[in-house]
């Protein structure tokens, strides 16, 4: 068991300079499991260093593929030696989007064996419109000691027609890549359409897949036999863009976010500049201002376009900063606000009703020892012990460099007084008593 690691944040300085943002987590995690259905090596370019990637390359390996480090960020991926079509228990519970193996391997095989996705702070996440298409493109789904057991009858998949009962990206992916060589046609009708979904798309299409319509709600995939390698680059995070977009404005900074494709902010920069935040966009990078007051404000996450889930425990940060009353309506995940207890040590005012959360900006935060309870939730807190007077030290860092490829080092870069530190169980109280008064001197 390794020792925990937290960081330690002596807050209230403004960020100033620039960050380079990193290959986007949900792309890769799809794209990885996907050269299963290569039948010739590829080379993947522009990879996050981020736990994911090192759970999603094990498991490559583990299935017998040849991984290659070609260099920073590039990968060389040659999977046709692999036989295994059963993903161990160990490495799959550890990474939710261990998912993807399903639907690469059924599509590569015609069988797959993947434990079932691990429960998420996030509250429910079934796999049900998975399985849903799985069966429509005729294999059959076994559930037996937690492990997901999916077989096609001889006639391998056959093309079909999918209409989806919800948006979900995990399922418009996972049957992008099932149904990438199967016979026939399949339409999926109700997808996503986040840029991640046309990475992936794009990453099939370059090894000679036929998919159209990645980003609109009907995505079309002719059946392929044979898939040639390719040299991929993963589109930039944006995500890890918004993340630093907002530390940016929350502590007042001016910040240069390069490495970005403005196009999948949009819906970002017009919420950040609902707030009053000032964006200044080029070809791929953006400069982030605020020097004038945050404004309340209210916003809704919606499936891409609309505002992203994945940036709502963010923005909240940052509302806690403006003077009034904001609300947040979460309208994807099931329960996305459990990092609210957290922000009200630091002296936000929040109060959560199922899926809405009102803030009273008190425009201000103070230090406290917190816990980062999933990935995003912790990046919110990064960015409260930023902006907040006084030291904040973040617990359980690991679900933060799950998708955060060298935070601490590109916050750093910043101006921000951030440190990673080993605690041996739990004297962080002691540890951040002691800070504290130093911080006090
Ligand atoms: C992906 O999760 C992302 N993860 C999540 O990002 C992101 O929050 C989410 O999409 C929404 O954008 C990866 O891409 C690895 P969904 P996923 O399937 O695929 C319901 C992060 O922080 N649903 O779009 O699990 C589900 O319950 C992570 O980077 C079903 O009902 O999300 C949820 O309420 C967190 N049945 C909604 O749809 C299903 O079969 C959206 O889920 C599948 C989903």
């Amino acid at each position: 068991m390794k020792t925990p690691k937290k960081f330690v944040i002596r807050g209230g300085r403004t960020l100033h300079g620039e960050v380079e943002i990193s290959g986007a987590k949900n792309a890769v995690v799809a794209i990885l499991p996907a050269t299963l259905l290569s039948d010739e090596p590829c080379i993947i370019e522009n990879v996050p260093e981020i736990s994911d990637v090192e759970i999603s390359l094990r498991i490559l390996r583990e299935l017998g593929a040849e991984v290659t480090y070609m260099g920073p960020h590039t990968y060389r991926i040659d999977t046709r030696s692999v036989q295994s079509s059963t993903v161990p228990y160990e490495s799959a519970r550890r990474m939710r989007a261990s998912y993807y193996f399903m639907g690469a391997l059924l599509g590569r095989f015609g069988h797959c064996r993947v434990s079932m996705p691990g429960g998420c702070p996030l509250g429910d996440r079934p796999i049900d419109q998975h399985t849903k298409a799985f069966k429509k493109l005729g294999a059959k789904i076994r559930l037996e000691q937690g492990m997901v057991d999916i077989t096609t009858t001889e006639n391998g998949l056959q093309g079909t027609q999918i209409f989806f009962d919800c948006v979900t990206v995990g399922a418009t992916m996972n049957t992008i890549l099932a149904a990438v060589k199967a016979d026939g046609m399949t339409i999926i009708e109700n997808a996503a359409k986040e840029p991640h979904i046309v990475d992936l798309a794009s990453f099939l299409n370059s090894m000679g897949a036929d998919i159209m319509g990645a980003g609109t709600d009907t995505i079309k995939i002719r059946g392929t036999k044979y898939l040639r390698g390719t040299s991929y680059a993963v589109i930039p995070d944006q995500i890890e863009a918004g993340t630093y977009m907002v530390a940016a404005a929350a502590t007042r900074g001016n910040v240069l976010v390069k490495n970005v494709i403005p196009k999948h902010l949009e819906s970002i920069i017009s919420v950040m500049e609902k707030i009053g935040v000032k964006i200044e966009q080029f070809d791929d990078a953006v400069r982030v201002s605020a020097d004038g007051p945050l404004v309340k404000t209210s916003i809704k996450t919606r499936p891409h376009p609309g505002f992203p889930t994945d940036m709502q425990p963010q923005i909240s940060a940052l509302l806690c900063l403006a003077e009034g009353t904001s609300m947040i309506k979460e309208g994807v995940s099931e329960q996305r606000f459990q990092y609210v207890d957290e922000l009200r040590r630091m002296g936000a005012d929040i109060q959560v009703d199922g899926k809405v959360a009102v803030i009273e900006g008190t425009g201000h935060l103070t230090g406290a020892p917190v816990k980062a309870c999933d990935l995003r939730a912790g990046a919110a807190l990064m960015i409260a012990g930023l902006a907040a007077s006084g030291v904040t030290t973040i617990e359980d860092i690991y679900h933060i460099e799950r998708g955060y490829a060298d935070m601490e080092g590109k916050l750093r870069a910043l101006g921000a007084c951030i440190e990673k530190k080993t605690f041996p169980q739990d004297p962080v109280h002691h540890e951040h008593a002691q800070i504290t008064r130093q911080d006090a001197v």
